[in-house]
């Protein structure tokens, strides 16, 4: 195997199949593997260099998957451990290599262990894997601290026996406790587990949080909130030594396996420590994601990444949608400040123009994958999906929306099972549900909204100036051209609200440039270029219109 080869996450287009909502093989309305493996030709089409799968494991789907009842298995409604290996093999026949999410910071309530920690009681060995606490009050009624759920509410629920237990997300997620040996050895046996099947790594949720303060001392506001280590339960410091020895294991495989950190952590140099040369390979770098679409904003933001990680020797791994934020192309709708904020709720009430949103999306793709590192793509935004802001509340599944007494939404608007063909019964989710005869299929698990006909797999196959044809012309650009994936980048002069970068690679191979047009009016092209792409159509002068990007060769 060739060192490039090793090296494949340095540069990847790694695309995130949330797993529920991706295609449904056996028309029950949950995506499946069944649904996956029929999709993988699609993949390989568009051309990407590995799948990362969100949780598969059995799991009461309190949180999507992230309340994990049984690290070593598959859900039954996804299909079982025969089919993942299959799907494991057949992707990776295509060149395709396949990276699971590990869920380190919390078990489900359903988990064995938690529940033979609730039967066995106060002061067991069981409750020790968990953070079990007496209340405060005269009585216990009080949790124990003033920690706040990140979905709403105290982070502490209350047991008939009157202890109480954290939980940083749901109730159906309580926090493990790391400092029990058990805990750390199993969740290595998980890693083993799959890596002997053939996985390739791990995406690691909630990175930065799992060990906390000793004494759980409250978080005391305009002290704790700035991430300097000193955070109860964020970002501490010996979070370190589990990635320590997570690499240890990744890199006794031949080829080593690799990891990349789903860490929230505002800092670039804080972050840039997931990534020493002992830990994970690689971290989402969020800042890019949540700047602003302004050229200052976003040329910072990349600056700082491409910095903080070039000191560690890490790849930055960038992205624009997965399944927690609201999608881009939706975010991008709003002014330009309100991609800094993630959540559809941040940006729900402000005046929105799809239209101009799916241009920036176009745009902002383009800048991102001309950056060097790796991309990660979000299943159907290929297909230029929006995020679906009207589902009706009494359908919604996030945790989000009762935990903070319906006043937030949640994320199922970027959750929203796929459309694949136009005229079909669930726009073609439920793959066989034609087959099936109609009647037999259930509708998709989410309502899928009438807009979603027009981004239909096979709409978007038939016009040439779809999202699809720009996503996977820009892939096969990114996989050709010897300047594109790994290497370096230089910003270049160029007009004012506008962003020109050059890149080059390792071996000192050039000829690429990239011209960002973030300002409200059109920009002349530079001398001499050669347009490779671009995000949308150039005006009749030949200029680069706004919220458009354009791929050189110069
Ligand atoms: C991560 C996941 C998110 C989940 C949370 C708790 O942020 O991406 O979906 O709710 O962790 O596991």
């Amino acid at each position: 195997m060739s060192a490039h080869d090793l090296d494949w996450w340095r540069n990847a287009v790694v695309y995130q199949v949330y797993i529920r909502s991706f295609a449904d093989g056996n028309g029950d309305g949950t995506g499946d593997i069944a649904g996956l493996r029929s999709k993988l030709d699609h993949l390989a089409r568009l051309g990407v260099d590995a799948i990362w799968i969100n949780p598969w494991y059995p799991s009461p789907l309190a949180d999507g998957g992230y309340d994990v009842a049984d690290y070593r298995a598959i859900d039954p409604r996804f299909g079982d451990t025969a089919q993942a290996e299959a799907f494991v093999a057949e992707a990776h026949e295509r060149g395709i290599k396949i990276l699971l999410d590990i869920v380190p910071n919390h078990h489900s309530d359903e988990h064995e262990w938690f529940r033979e920690a609730l039967a066995a009681g106060p002061g067991s060995p069981e409750r020790e894997r968990y953070v079990f606490r007496d209340g405060r009050g005269p009585d216990g009624a009080q949790p124990p601290n003033n920690w706040e759920s990140m979905f709403g509410g105290p982070a502490w629920e209350r047991v008939p026996d009157g202890q109480w237990y954290l939980h940083l997300f749901d109730v159906k997620q309580p926090d493990v406790n790391w400092e029990h040996p058990e805990i750390r050895e199993d969740f290595e046996r998980t890693l083993r587990f799959w890596f002997d099947r053939g996985v390739d790594g791990f995406r690691v949720d909630v990175a930065n949080a799992m060990i906390k303060q000793p004494g759980l001392p409250d978080i005391e506001q305009g002290v704790n909130d700035v991430q300097d280590g000193g955070h109860p339960y964020l970002d501490r410091d010996d979070v370190h030594e589990v990635y320590r020895s997570w690499r240890a294991i990744g890199d006794s495989y031949d080829p080593p396996k690799v990891f990349v950190a789903e860490a929230w952590v505002p800092d670039p140099e804080r972050l840039a420590r997931y990534l020493r040369p002992d830990e994970l390979q690689t971290a989402f770098s969020f800042n890019f994601l949540t700047a602003a679409w302004l050229a200052d904003d976003l040329r910072r933001n990349i600056d700082d990444a491409i910095a903080e990680n070039t000191a560690v020797g890490a790849p930055a791994t960038w992205v624009l949608s997965n399944h927690d934020v609201c999608r881009h192309p939706s975010r991008l709708a709003r002014k330009p400040e309100a991609g800094r904020g993630w959540l559809l709720d941040d940006v729900l009430d402000l005046p929105a123009d799809p239209e101009l949103g799916l241009r920036r999306a176009r745009a902002a793709t383009l800048l991102m994958l001309a950056l060097p590192g790796t991309a990660y793509l979000y299943q159907g935004e290929e297909f230029g999906l929006p995020e679906v802001e009207d589902i009706p509340v009494e359908q919604l599944d996030d945790p989000t929306w009762e935990l903070s007494g319906h006043s937030k939404r949640g994320r199922d608007g970027c959750r929203v099972p796929l459309p694949w063909a136009a005229n079909e019964p669930s726009f073609g989710f439920s793959v066989n549900a034609r087959s099936a005869g109609a009647a037999l299929s259930d509708p998709a698990w989410l309502p899928q909204p009438e807009v979603f006909a027009r981004h239909a797999a096979d709409v978007q196959e038939s016009d040439p100036d779809s999202v699809l044809h720009l996503y996977r012309d820009a892939l096969a650009i990114r996989h050709a051209h010897p300047a594109l994936g790994g290497g370096t980048l230089t910003w270049l002069d160029s007009p004012e609200g506008t962003l020109a970068l050059a890149r080059t690679s390792n071996e000192g191979e050039s000829g690429f440039t990239a011209l960002v047009n973030v300002s409200s009016s059109p920009v002349s092209l530079p001398e001499d270029a050669e347009v490779l792409l671009a995000s949308g159509p150039l005006t009749a002068r030949d200029e680069v219109p706004a919220d458009t990007t354009v791929w050189l060769r110069q």
